[in-house]
């Protein structure tokens, strides 16, 4: 049934415009697109003209409540969701070695799967996600799984049979047929769900664990199919030295060579990029998902994603579970905005003994909120390939949407008389500002897929 949503309204158009209806409207049709989104005076003007909104459902938002585009997660890893937190204390290739690749093993067994994967769906809707690029394991059919799940959940993903055939523990190691073999048998059963909500991704793990003509193959797939892809690149200074010693080129040259780079390409990291890998990425379209919690954990690096945006490269964010160690995008808003805010440090202050460092750079303006919610919502849609359909509210695309209500704990609502005082535009700012800086997902109180309703009101 075709529903109005009365209230207040926020989103973005790109990364420094930042929209909002301090008293709006957003109509969705019967099949969950967006017919209308204004200001409620125009609502009268708008409606004559939208016949089948006559005796529309309406939903009025109370004064503590907002309405906000659905946030994307450009790169999490389900099966990882059972470690969570386990193993921060090592660099990337230690933990692969000691915790991921056993656990990631164990996905052979699809009751595991099927446990795990249910949760990891119902736990990221819950904080919010309404569109997920999830990495699976080595197993097609578990990974299948996972698929089935987010689809019977209603939320939007790309998702991936991972492959690996090289540098690998001898239990957790693909030949180049099987790994190819089961990539094409994953995408046929993605095509049968018969849906558009769930894409099947191509998924070399990362270059050091892949061989070149492992690489190559997937390339084609992809080409062949116009198939997403999803990678890792440039995370970690000892990862980008081997990478470098077995491809004898750059890191993005590897993957570029084997037809990898496409503007349907998302490289979860880019950390250690070089500038002619960022150029290579404007060139080919290709995608960033910044993870700023795993960059930390796993004692990365930090990623400059301004320097990525101004270059050109289009950059969402990515929980990067378990490197990262929290599902929920909203927590990436924040620990994006600490990385940006300590870069800064790094860029102006004069650390005492030390003089400046070689990356001094006084004009540099850390990330502001509004800018990460953008990279939350439009930035990763855009970073998907999916921002015709997804990422803010704009006639025509879906209402992928969540229902915040700042009156929820852990926020308080201390109605002084100051904040009445107050503009209506600083008041909606304000809720925003909390609910990023302090709010969870218990303020969470809607999430929308396509005009459903898919987290239930508390
Ligand atoms: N590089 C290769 N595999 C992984 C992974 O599972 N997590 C992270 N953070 N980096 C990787
Ligand atoms: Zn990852």
């Amino acid at each position: 049934m075709a529903k109005i949503f009365f209230g207040k309204i926020i989103h973005t158009k790109s990364l420094n415009e930042f929209e909002l209806f301090t008293s709006g409207f957003v109509a969705v049709d019967q099949k969950g697109k967006i017919a209308g989104v204004g200001n409620e005076s125009d609502y009268c003007a708008w409606l004559p003209q939208h016949a089948d909104f006559k005796g529309a459902h309406e939903e009025h938002l109370s004064e503590d409540q907002f309405i906000m585009p659905g946030l994307v997660d450009c790169h999490i890893h389900a099966p990882q969701v059972a470690q969570i937190g386990l193993g921060l204390d090592m660099p990337l290739l230690d933990w692969l070695n000691t915790y991921t690749f056993p656990l990631e093993a164990k996905y052979t067994d699809q009751k595991f799967a099927a446990k795990v994967y249910a949760k990891v769906v119902e736990n990221t809707i819950k904080a919010g996600t309404t569109l997920a690029s999830y990495f699976g394991t080595n197993n097609k059919d578990s990974t299948l799984i996972l698929a089935k799940e987010a689809l019977r959940q209603g939320q939007r993903a790309l998702i991936g049979k991972v492959c690996s055939n090289c540098n690998s523990p001898d239990f957790y190691v693909e030949t180049t047929e099987t790994s190819v073999a089961d990539t094409e048998e994953f995408i046929a059963a993605i095509r049968k769900l018969n849906t558009d909500r769930i894409k099947p991704t191509i998924t070399p793990r990362f270059a050091l664990s892949c061989t070149n003509e492992l690489m190559v193959k997937l390339g084609d797939i992809a080409q062949k199919n116009d198939l997403h892809i999803q990678s890792h690149i440039s995370e970690n200074l000892s990862e980008i030295s081997s990478v470098k010693q077995m491809y004898n080129s750059s890191y993005a040259k590897a993957y570029d060579n084997a037809g990898l780079l496409t503007p349907k390409t998302v490289m979860a990291h880019a950390v250690h990029l070089e500038d002619e890998e960022i150029s290579l990425f404007r060139e080919r379209g290709t995608s960033v998902a910044h993870c700023p919690a795993s960059n930390t954990m796993l004692s990365s690096g930090f990623c400059d994603v301004l320097r990525l945006i101004k270059n050109g490269v289009k950059v969402g964010l990515g929980t990067d579970v378990s490197g990262g160690n929290s599902m929920s995008i909203q927590d990436a808003i924040l620990r994006a905005l600490d990385v940006s805010h300590h870069l800064e440090f790094v860029k102006k202050q004069d650390i005492i003994g030390c003089g400046r460092l070689t990356t001094q750079d006084n004009e540099y303006q850390p990330l502001n909120y509004k800018q990460a919610i953008f990279l939350a919502t439009l930035g990763g849609a855009e970073a998907l390939t999916l921002s015709d359909v997804t990422g803010n509210f704009v006639v025509g695309k879906d209402f992928d949407a969540l229902v915040v209500d700042t009156s929820k704990y852990p926020l308080q609502n201390y109605a002084t008389d100051e904040a009445t005082k107050k503009s209506q535009e600083q008041q909606l700012l304000e809720m925003v500002q909390q609910f990023i800086y302090v709010g969870d997902d218990r303020n969470i109180i809607g999430v929308y897929v396509a005009g459903k309703q898919i987290k239930k009101k508390l």
